[in-house]
């Protein structure tokens, strides 16, 4: 079983970086495949926070590998701010490999994600202005900046000098801020310098750590519900988060990837635009925000909360591949008397099958819910599934049915620990 892949499977922070935490003890690499710095993966060791937003969730362990993948976009100020505040604390990034294919996100793709925003106006998607969709759309377009680049520093420059006046054009003939080419070339220089000894061929090294046997874990970020293709377009992401993402942002094959772990919280929650059919308003709403401290780690923006909801999941598993679902935080709603499980969509009164593939349907979607007794008690102590409240296990055991893979880790609590291993003899399909 060599390589597992983690996939967010709602719109993002499901807790993707606990599970990625707890499956590394198993792992020696731990690689991202897609998105940059608009992640927010929390790590809770004891009394202590980790949150990171481009370092694979795996290096907090001293003998595994971190690799950032050819499909993720790099911020290298954010990158070194990371690895400075981690080293700080005493945990080494000396490991870390960065692929040469990886591309390189600049000031001006910030500053494009902000103008495109305004552009939107009303239908702004929310995003966390970092410029990951014009780093992207900069590959696309085959003008991107990869991270191999900086061993020519030279040719660097140049590069860097080329785009930055080509991107000026654009900011200026829309009125906003150019920015400074001298100083952008000068700073990338020195950050490039920098980056240097961590530029590596990782999808060789990925290939040779297979072929050792050794086992590898590809980290999502955001989620199949954000994914450019899969998500709810064009409330979504510039990447590809779902499995076959993993597979071309690591450079791993599809035939590869075997255990594919899909993580979702035992609600839901969406952070920024766009259509949320099980979105809970009010005083509901309210409380799942505040007990599950639903504020985003990289923009501190209050996350929306809703029902988990087993269509979307249904989907996710059908689009991943998943073998297995992690559900998390199902200790926010112990105080719940009373907690809602979507089981299917309505449009328009009748009864809809899938998921809607046009926005249009899903902002008519009505949803059906099963509605299950809360079980009014705590479950952070809870590690073994006979500890569980009765209505707790039915919860997890009516999410299974629903989604029809099973679960095999169910999350108490933030800490490293807090978890239960659940097997309830349920096999993927
Ligand atoms: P990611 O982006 O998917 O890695 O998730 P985030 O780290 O952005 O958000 C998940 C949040 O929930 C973090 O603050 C975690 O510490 C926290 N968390 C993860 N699993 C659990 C859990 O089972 N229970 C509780 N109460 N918190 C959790
Ligand atoms: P993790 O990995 C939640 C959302 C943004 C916005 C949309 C597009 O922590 O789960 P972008 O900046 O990517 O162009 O924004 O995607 N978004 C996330 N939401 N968790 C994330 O990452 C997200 N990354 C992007 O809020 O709606
Ligand atoms: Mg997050």
């Amino acid at each position: 079983m060599p390589v597992t892949v983690v996939v967010g499977a709602q719109w993002g922070d499901e807790g993707k970086a606990k599970v990625i935490d707890l499956l590394a003890r198993d792992h020696s690499v731990v690689a991202r495949y897609q998105g940059g710095h608009n992640a927010g993966h929390t790590v809770v060791v004891g009394q202590e926070k980790y949150a990171l937003q481009l370092i694979p969730s795996g290096v907090l362990y001293p003998d595994v590998t971190p690799v950032i993948g050819n499909g993720v976009v790099v911020d290298l100020v954010t990158l070194f701010d990371e690895i400075d505040r981690l080293e700080a604390r005493g945990v080494s990034c000396s490991r870390l490999k960065v692929s040469s294919q990886s591309h390189l996100i600049f000031p001006w793709h910030q500053a494009l994600d902000a103008l495109a925003e305004d552009q939107r106006g009303e239908g702004r998607i929310g995003t966390t202005l970092k410029g990951i969709g014009p780093a992207y759309a900069d590959k696309a377009n085959r003008n991107g900046i990869r991270a191999g680049e900086v061993l020519d520093p030279v040719a660097f420059a140049e590069s860097i000098r080329r785009q930055a006046l080509a991107h000026n054009h654009t900011l200026a003939a829309a009125g906003v801020p150019t920015v400074d080419v001298d100083a952008v070339v000068d700073r990338y220089t020195v950050l490039g310098r920098r980056l240097a000894p961590y530029v590596a061929n990782t999808i060789d090294f990925l290939h040779d750590a297979v072929a050792a046997g050794e086992h590898v874990l590809l980290e999502g970020a955001q989620a199949t519900f954000l994914d450019l293709d899969h998500g709810t377009y064009p409330y979504v992401t510039s990447s590809n988060p779902t499995a076959g993402g993993a597979s071309a942002g690591s450079g791993l094959g599809p035939r590869l990837l075997d255990r594919i772990v899909g993580i979702t919280k035992a609600y839901t929650t969406r952070v920024g635009a766009g259509p949320f059919p099980t979105e809970l308003y009010g005083e509901l709403g309210d409380r799942l925000v505040d007990i599950g401290q639903e504020f985003g780690t990289v923009t501190g923006r209050r996350r929306r909360p809703g029902w988990i909801d087993c269509v979307m999941l249904r989907h996710a598993v059908r689009v991943n591949s998943l073998t297995e679902l992690a559900l998390t935080k199902l200790d926010v709603l112990d105080t719940f008397d009373e907690v809602k499980i979507c089981t299917g969509y309505r449009i328009d009164g009748d009864e809809y099958q899938g998921y809607p593939d046009r926005i249009d349907l899903l902002d008519r979607v009505e949803p059906v819910y099963e509605t299950i007794e809360g079980w009014t008690t705590s479950l952070a102590e809870c590690r073994r599934p006979d500890e569980l409240p009765l209505a707790a296990r039915r919860f997890v055991e009516t999410v299974e049915r629903e989604v029809g893979v099973p679960v095999r880790i169910i999350g108490v609590g933030a800490e490293r620990d807090a978890v239960v291993e659940w097997d309830s003899g349920l096999v993927a399909p």
